[in-house]
């Protein structure tokens, strides 16, 4: 179409005779979308480009570049909570490791995160046996005083079940027996189990880990007491010892257990989300933004959450660098502070980002695993969908074809619900809550060839709709 046609001489015209912008804009512009089949070509015409990343990713020098880069990450810093120097340390080795790879832009934006901190803690069950429970407390938990809470243990299965025996939970530690439905389900448990069962005058809660498989392994993560509800201390046991407490329940069997715990919330810290970019050829001002948080649990080593998102994040910009790919749009990696704690940093940078909603394209999160990647989540208009299933075509090669509902992501919900297409990763992730936050989750559950494939997925994905003529319709 002629407003098309315009737009390609503004481009020709201002490379090939080196004129101004001014003499570009005083060409007659665009006053329309690009047709359907027009969007579609173009996609299609990247089929190309796509091949190149695969190659370099999956099959070339990239190959396992970025499972070596978060081995190399996780064992030089752990894990890294919200408030701790391990964070500090590791905002400063991706500081510097952006910046050694050579991204544009790169940039610390700072921000205030919770400081919750663990300290000891135990809990023994006394009577019918003496048995040691492995035990997390959850982030934001009080502590119990010094001596440790030493009390009869009501177990109920769930938060009906509590309401109906309210009157025996004066006094008592109640322990969640839920059984696991879906993380999304069942995570309300652990969120606000306490304050349900402060209301009813419990003591403290031991809520059973959430997750479909354990080898006595406790869970941790964040849970949210209610303002004007007693805070009691809580924490998530296993599994097994939850179903063990439920059997001697249903048996008649008087549960003792004493629980101590000194944990500890210090006025919120300093903290930062890193920034890396790409800065684009044409509309720089215009972003698609790639994301994965960088703090995690204080347990095991955040690779799988979300070292694996943080780092396809990184890698896809490095991969587009190596081959010499500047798209029309910027493309930004961020990766998050204190995700874990509710998506602290990313609130923080939407608030103050958000004055430029209109010149972001598309956000996206890869929070659910960096494994075998099945497709992409995607939320957006139906157009933006359409032209989003042009752009999976591209994947072919990879078998990664699919286009699904529902993006996902607490660091990239608020742009979303604003009305910001999104975009995360799906994978195989069966596997994903067995190690969730806990002991578990390190380097040894991530597989390099996996995130070769993950971060091709991601690369191609974001360039081709940071290159696009048109930002993905609203
Ligand atoms: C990448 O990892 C796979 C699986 O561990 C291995 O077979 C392959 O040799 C590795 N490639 C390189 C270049 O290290
Ligand atoms: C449990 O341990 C306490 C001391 O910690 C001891 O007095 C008690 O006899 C033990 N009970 C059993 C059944 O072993
Ligand atoms: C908003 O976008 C303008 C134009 O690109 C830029 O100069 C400004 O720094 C941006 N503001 C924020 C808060 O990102
Ligand atoms: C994609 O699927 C084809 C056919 O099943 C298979 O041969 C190929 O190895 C797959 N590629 C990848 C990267 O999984
Ligand atoms: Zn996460």
């Amino acid at each position: 179409m002629m407003k098309n046609g315009s737009i390609k001489k503004c481009n020709f015209l201002s490379l090939a005779l080196a004129v101004t912008f001014l003499h570009c804009t005083s060409l007659p512009h665009k006053t329309g979308r690009n047709s359907f089949s027009d969007t579609a070509k173009e996609i299609a015409s990247y089929a190309k480009v796509a091949n190149d990343i695969i190659d370099l990713a999956v099959y070339g020098k990239a190959q396992n570049r970025s499972y070596q880069r978060l081995a190399d990450f996780t064992d030089t810093i752990g894990n890294r909570v919200s408030g701790s120097k391990n964070l500090d340390l590791a905002i400063k080795y991706m500081f510097n490791a952006l910046g050694k790879d050579g991204l544009e832009n790169v940039h610390l934006e700072p921000v205030k995160i919770p400081h919750w901190v663990r300290g000891e803690e135990s809990a023994m069950m006394l009577v019918p046996q003496n048995h040691s429970m492995n035990i997390l407390g959850l982030g934001s938990s009080v502590a119990t005083p010094k001596e440790g809470i030493e009390a009869e243990v009501l177990v109920v299965e769930s938060f009906e079940e509590l309401k109906k025996r309210a009157k025996e939970a004066s006094g008592k530690i109640v322990v969640y027996n839920q059984p696991f439905v879906s993380y999304g389900t069942t995570v309300q448990y652990r969120e606000f189990g306490a304050t349900e069962a402060a209301k009813v005058g419990a003591v403290a809660t031991l809520i059973r880990s959430i997750t479909p498989f354990s080898i006595n392994s406790p869970h941790t993560g964040w849970q949210d007491y209610t303002e004007g509800v007693k805070k009691i201390p809580t924490a998530c046991i296993t599994v097994e010892d939850a179903r063990m407490m439920g059997r001697m329940a249903k048996r008649g069997q008087r549960i003792v257990v004493r629980l101590t715990m000194s944990a500890q919330t210090l006025p919120d810290a300093d903290s930062f989300n890193t920034v890396a970019e790409i800065i684009g050829r044409e509309h720089p001002e215009q972003v698609v933004l790639l994301s994965g948080h960088l703090d995690s649990w204080d347990v095991g080593e955040g690779a799988m959450d979300d070292g694996g998102g943080a780092l396809i994040s990184w890698e896809a910009l490095s991969l587009l660098k190596d081959l010499g790919l500047r798209p029309r749009r910027t493309l930004r990696t961020v990766l998050w502070s204190a995700e874990e704690e509710g998506g602290v940093g990313a609130q923080q940078y939407f608030q103050l980002h958000k004055v430029n909603i209109s010149n972001f394209d598309l956000v996206m999160e890869s929070d659910m695993g960096t494994f075998t990647p099945l497709g992409l989540q995607f939320s957006g208009s139906t157009q933006a969908r359409a032209v989003m299933a042009e752009v999976m075509k591209l994947l072919k090669r990879i078998n990664t074809t699919t286009l699904e509902e529902h993006a996902e992501g607490t660091d990239i919900e608020m742009w979303m619900d604003a009305g910001v297409p999104g975009a995360s990763l799906h994978v195989a992730d069966s596997k994903y809550f067995w190690f969730h936050h806990t002991d578990g989750d390190t380097i040894s559950v991530q597989d390099p060839m996996e995130m070769n494939l993950c971060s091709a997925l991601w690369a191609i994905v974001a360039y081709v709709v940071a290159d696009l003529e048109e930002m993905l319709p609203r």
